[in-house]
């Protein structure tokens, strides 16, 4: 009998719940678009199952895999090697098997860098920053935001020691503080607020820093939905006049990881206006 999983590189995304993932679409867009024989898969895969799955998926002809909630710092130690930006993270969103190893990365962060400077038209260099939220979503763009040399970046989470925590890992990289939602220090209104709570996720909107923000404030939302988050609700209710979601950073992080596998890098716009159409 014939078996397409020994012959086509397999790719796909890992993660538990997944089946609201769009990584397959996007994957399957960019893959049209470079003429890439590949076959991308969604794979629903319980923590206790994550390092059979992974293996497993590896011995048939796997070639890569995207990894999501809640495996993002699980699957860290299942690597091989590691790019200095997943190292530096302590979270791996991006799986390369070559020669029999496990080779992990982290894409998150470019993936939002990208699509601020080039899709958004933000500037990150000498901006005073907000992250909420302080779990592995803010340990993976952390460092790269930090890198762009902002002029401050507070890091507040109803977990203030989560926070602190964090602050403790980045901070040789830049100036970078922490704070629960209460004391959010505020001087002047902020020029990049992002959300990196998953309260959104469960219909929360947690007692986010009015004052924090301005008609001058761009607003960042990790997530994205069909409707408009709770938080870019809440943002536009408190006056920010730029509040979007992260689909870019959504296809600006595949497009990374496209590019690892594959040695080609996708054109991201119009794959953006599809998603942003059918979303
Ligand atoms: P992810 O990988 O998406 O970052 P995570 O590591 O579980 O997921 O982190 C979730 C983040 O959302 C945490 O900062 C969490 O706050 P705590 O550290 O206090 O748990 C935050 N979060 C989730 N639900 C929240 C809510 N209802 N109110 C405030 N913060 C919330």
């Amino acid at each position: 009998m014939h078996d397409e999983t020994l012959v086509i590189d397999r790719y796909g995304v890992m993660g538990y719940p997944v089946s609201h993932s769009r990584s397959p679409v996007i994957h399957r867009l960019f893959a049209l678009q470079t003429s890439q024989d590949i076959q991308y898969e969604l794979l629903q895969v319980t923590p206790e199952k994550l390092e059979q799955a992974v293996r497993q998926f590896q011995r048939t002809n796997g070639r890569g895999l995207n990894i999501t909630v809640p495996h993002k710092r699980a699957v860290f130690k299942l690597c091989d090697q590691l790019s200095e930006r997943a190292s530096t993270a302590g979270v791996v969103n991006t799986l390369v098997f070559q020669e029999g190893e496990v080779f992990g990365d982290n894409t998150d962060g470019i993936g939002l860098l990208r699509d601020l400077a080039v899709n958004l038209g933000v500037n990150v260099d000498g901006a005073n920053i907000l992250i909420l939220g302080a779990g592995g979503a803010t340990s993976g763009i952390t460092g790269p935001l930090l890198e762009m040399q902002p002029r401050e970046l507070v890091i507040a989470n109803r977990t203030i020691d989560k926070a602190q925590a964090l602050v403790e890992h980045f901070e040789k990289l830049g100036p970078v503080s922490a704070c629960p939602f209460n004391m959010v220090p505020v001087t002047e209104p902020y020029d990049l607020i992002i959300n990196a709570t998953s309260a959104g996720l469960h219909g929360e909107t947690p007692p986010y820093p009015e004052a924090a923000v301005s008609a001058n404030t761009f607003c960042y939302d990790l997530s994205y939905g069909l409707k408009p988050t709770p938080f870019s609700l809440w943002a536009r209710e408190h006056g920010a006049s730029n509040s979007v979601m992260g689909w870019g950073m959504l296809v600006e992080q595949a497009a990374e990881s496209f590019h690892l596998w594959r040695g080609i890098r996708p054109d991201t716009a119009p794959v953006l206006k599809q998603m942003k159409i059918t979303a």
